[in-house]
Order: structure tokens, then sequence, then C-alpha cells
């Protein structure tokens, strides 16, 4: 049975489990996931001072990690389409002090509101696989890539070696999504959502087909944890822009180029005017 990826869905059922995302996230993988994060920062770096994007950004960890990684030398800007999630991302990134270094912005990782060729880095975790249309999810975040920059994707998979297969599966499709559904006290089945979304997902070498017909070149592929997640890391060739600046500034609706403008724009977008209640 298709999966409803729609927008609407997905995004209702993040804001629903947003106040409990986190504390779900660390419990259900036992805190793996923050090493996760961590791996991937080691594995896919920050070079030199161009900006970092990181979509689906959600409650804002992996942009987090990278920020404290920059200390402050690379602006990191964090995207996602869920009001809740980026409140919550806002708070911790307050309570963290990192107010001036990370800036959260709401945008569809289908529709991104940047000029082309401006990131070193573009990353997602567990996200690219709730875009409802992937591969427009995978063009955008080519797109805004600098040529000769990275393209960076962790996401859950399935791992092959047995008998570790077998208990992880039982696991994953009967055990979390009962325990999540009833921790996150979630309608929208987000729980029971997670391992249809991953089996219906594509992984491995069908996952890196997909990253290169983007427009990525000489992915690399680094299991974690036995193959319970995966991270991809392709580089954008570096002798061809994927669209017109004109283009851009439409679908962004401003006068960009200049940083200030572009921060600005940003401004517009950032939940950092929304009404945050401090923890
Ligand atoms: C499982 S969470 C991952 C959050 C975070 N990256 C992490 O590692 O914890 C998936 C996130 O993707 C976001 N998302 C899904 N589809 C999106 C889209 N088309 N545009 C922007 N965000 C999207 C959801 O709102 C949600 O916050």
């Amino acid at each position: 049975m298709t999966l409803d990826k729609s927008n609407t869905r997905v995004q209702k059922m993040f804001g629903e489990i947003a106040p409990r995302y986190d504390l779900m996230n660390h419990l259900l993988s036992l805190n793996v996931d923050r090493y996760w994060r961590w791996r991937t920062v080691n594995l896919a770096p920050p070079r030199g001072t161009s900006p970092i994007l990181d979509v689906c950004t959600g409650t804002g960890d992996l942009a987090l990690a990278y920020c404290r990684r920059t200390a402050g030398a690379t602006r990191v800007i964090g995207t996602d389409f869920c009001t809740e999630m980026l409140q919550i991302g806002q708070k911790k990134k307050t309570r963290a002090g990192l107010n001036g270094q990370v800036t959260f912005v709401e945008a569809d990782t289908q529709q991104l509101p940047f000029a082309s060729d401006q990131f070193q880095l573009v990353t997602v975790a567990f996200g690219l696989r709730n875009v409802a249309d992937t591969d427009r999810g995978l063009a955008e975040m080519v797109r805004v890539c600098q040529p000769g920059g990275r393209v960076a994707v962790l996401e859950f998979s399935m791992p092959r070696w047995q008998p570790f297969k077998g208990i992880y599966s039982l696991y994953f499709r009967y055990v979390l999504p009962k325990v999540g559904q009833w921790m996150a006290r979630n309608r929208q089945e987000a729980y029971r959502y997670l391992p249809e979304s991953v089996s219906q997902f594509p992984s491995g070498e069908a996952l890196v087909t997909r990253l290169t017909a983007a427009g990525l070149a000489q992915v690399e592929m680094h299991p974690f944890t036995l193959g319970i997640a995966t991270l991809y890391v392709g580089t954008k060739s570096d002798q061809e822009t994927t669209a017109s600046p004109r283009t851009d500034m439409e679908l962004a609706g401003s006068h960009p180029t200049d940083d200030a403008t572009a921060d600005s724009k940003m401004d517009d977008h950032t939940t950092e005017s929304s009404d945050c209640v401090a923890p």
C-alpha cells in the first residue's frame, strides 16, 4: 500500500509529536542517534567558510552539531516546513548560546528559498524519506549546493547481518511503533508510519542511484551501527550549475546576491519572530 506522504499529513504528524520528538528519538534509539549525527559531522566535515544548510532540520540537532563544530566561523541554516519542530530548535539554540550562528527558516525542501550554488554542504538527517517527492527534494538540495560542494543524506536502512537483522526487524516493526505511539500520544500514527516509510524508501545502491541521477558524483556509503542507518555523501560536479539565478530570485521572492539581503530574507522566514515560550 502506498504511504500518504502528502505535505499536509507529514506537517500535521510532526507538529503533533514535536514536543516529545527529541525525548522519543533518544529513548527509542538508546541515544545512538546522537552518535550518528556526530559521525555525520566527522565524515562530512565543514570546509572553509561558505554556509552550510541542513534541510528537514526538525528540532535542529544536526544544524546545531555543525554549529558547534564550526564555532561561529560558518553560517549554518536549518530549514523545515513544520513550525512546531522549528520552535523547539529555536529554544535549543538559545539555550546553547548559539543564537548568532544558526538561523532556522521555515521552508519546503521541494522548493528551497535560496539562490543556486550557495552552500558548501547540504545535509539531511532522517528527513528525505518524509519528503513527498524525493527526487524533487534531492534536486533542490543539489541546486543550492556549490559546484564541488557535498550533499550528505543520513537515513535509516535495514541491517543485513543475521541474526541481528531478524531481531532488529521485530523491534522495528512491532515494538517501536507501539512504544512510540503510546509515549508520543500521537493520533497521526507517526510511529507506525516510521517502519512503513523506511521499508518503502530506497537504501544502499538504490539510493546511490537516485543521488547520482540528481547530479552527485563519487557517492560514498557509510553504514552505521550494523546498518541500522547509513550516511551517503556525494559531491556536486563543478562543471555546471543546475538553475538560473533569475529563477532562484523568483523562487525566493527577493532581490538576493548580497549577504545582507539574503539575511533579511531569511529573517522573514525564521521562527525567531514567532511565539517561542521559554522552557
Ligand atoms: C524525522 S524528522 C528529522 C528531523 C531531524 N533532521 C533529525 O535528525 O532529528 C523529519 C523532518 O522532516 C520534515 N519534513 C518532511 N518533509 C518536509 C518537506 N517537504 N519540507 C521541509 N521539511 C520536511 C518534518 O517536518 C520533520 O521535522
